[in-house]
């Protein structure tokens, strides 16, 4: 576990109101009592796919990024899986070379073309872990298999996110949860990738019930379709990042496809602040000026 900021002194009196009424108001009440708190911020990177066509201009393009990072507002980064493509190795090094000119803690997940074994090996021995960013704990694992654009948690994933919600709430923590593919139903005409019934959805969809007034957020990458999201299950909203290499546009919101999908598709990060009950979101292609934004108002299904 590692530690980017110590939590404030919380409101004692907004924690105490909402211990007592969150069964009946949680909306209001998570929505209060995370506007009570300090301001967060941090970037959101993912799907960089060093060695993508056996070429080197994502390891370029993903220096550059790395370079703007370094400079953009932002306590910490996530890099949400695909760090490589296709599992080659050598890219790993690569990656980490440029990835050391961002002077701020940075957490990764692996995603469909991170095998597991070279993720512990290059980056971090534990794919699951928890990262405290202020009042907010950082839930990262890996539901991203090599054979697979599905999504899977095992029964033992389920239990520790189960128990780390739970933890959470007894620590009056909120959390953002971070895994490599949508665990949000998606059809055509999205990509149709998500967590299937049979791979864990119904039991996911219980913990986002059981621990919506704490669970603040659901990120993915993925979908290399700019900033992609959903906010129909239980006021949580489940986001898919874009793609520091490529994205596509899909044409979702002309095709009336369920969620959000603001028009931009160029390759870049995000950066996510956390104030006055809202979660923003600003799109920052790389080389160019910050570009889309997308408010979430925290606890609330639009
Ligand atoms: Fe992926």
């Amino acid at each position: 576990m590692s530690r980017s900021r110590e939590p404030r002194t919380l409101s004692r009196r907004a924690t105490l109101k909402c211990g007592v009424a969150s069964a009946i108001l949680w909306p209001t009440c998570l929505q209060a009592s995370a506007a009570s708190r300090e301001e967060l911020s941090f970037v959101i990177v993912t799907d960089t796919h060093l060695g993508y066509r056996d070429q080197d201009s994502a390891a370029k393009l993903w220096q550059k990024t790395a370079t703007e990072i370094n400079q953009s507002p932002g306590n910490l980064v996530l890099h949400l899986g695909d760090i490589v493509d296709g599992g080659r190795e050598e890219q790993y090094p690569i990656y980490l070379e440029s990835r050391r000119l961002i002077q701020k803690p940075v957490h990764e997940i692996p995603g469909n073309h991170d095998p597991e074994d070279l993720f512990r090996k290059h980056i971090r021995e534990n794919p699951s872990t928890v990262v405290e960013h202020g009042w907010l704990r950082l839930l990262l694992l890996n539901n991203a298999r090599r054979d697979s654009h599905d999504g899977f948690l095992s029964a033992e994933q389920l239990t520790w996110l189960e128990s780390q919600c739970g933890q959470a709430e007894r620590d009056d923590r909120f959390v953002c949860l971070c895994m490599h593919v949508p665990a949000h139903p998606n059809r055509h005409p999205d990509r149709g990738w998500y967590v299937k019934p049979e791979h864990g959805h119904n039991e996911f969809n219980e913990l986002l019930r059981r621990f919506q007034t704490r669970i603040v957020t659901v990120m993915h990458g993925h979908f290399h379709n700019g900033i992609r999201g959903w906010n129909d299950r239980h006021g949580v909203h489940e986001i898919c990042f874009p793609s520091a290499l490529y994205n596509l546009d899909r044409g979702l919101e002309k095709q009336s496809a369920p969620g959000f999908n603001p028009l931009e598709f160029r390759a870049g990060y995000t950066l996510v602040t956390l104030r006055d009950g809202a979660m923003k979101l600003q799109y920052k292609p790389t080389a160019s000026e910050l570009s889309v934004e997308k408010e979430c108002v925290i606890g609330k299904t639009t």
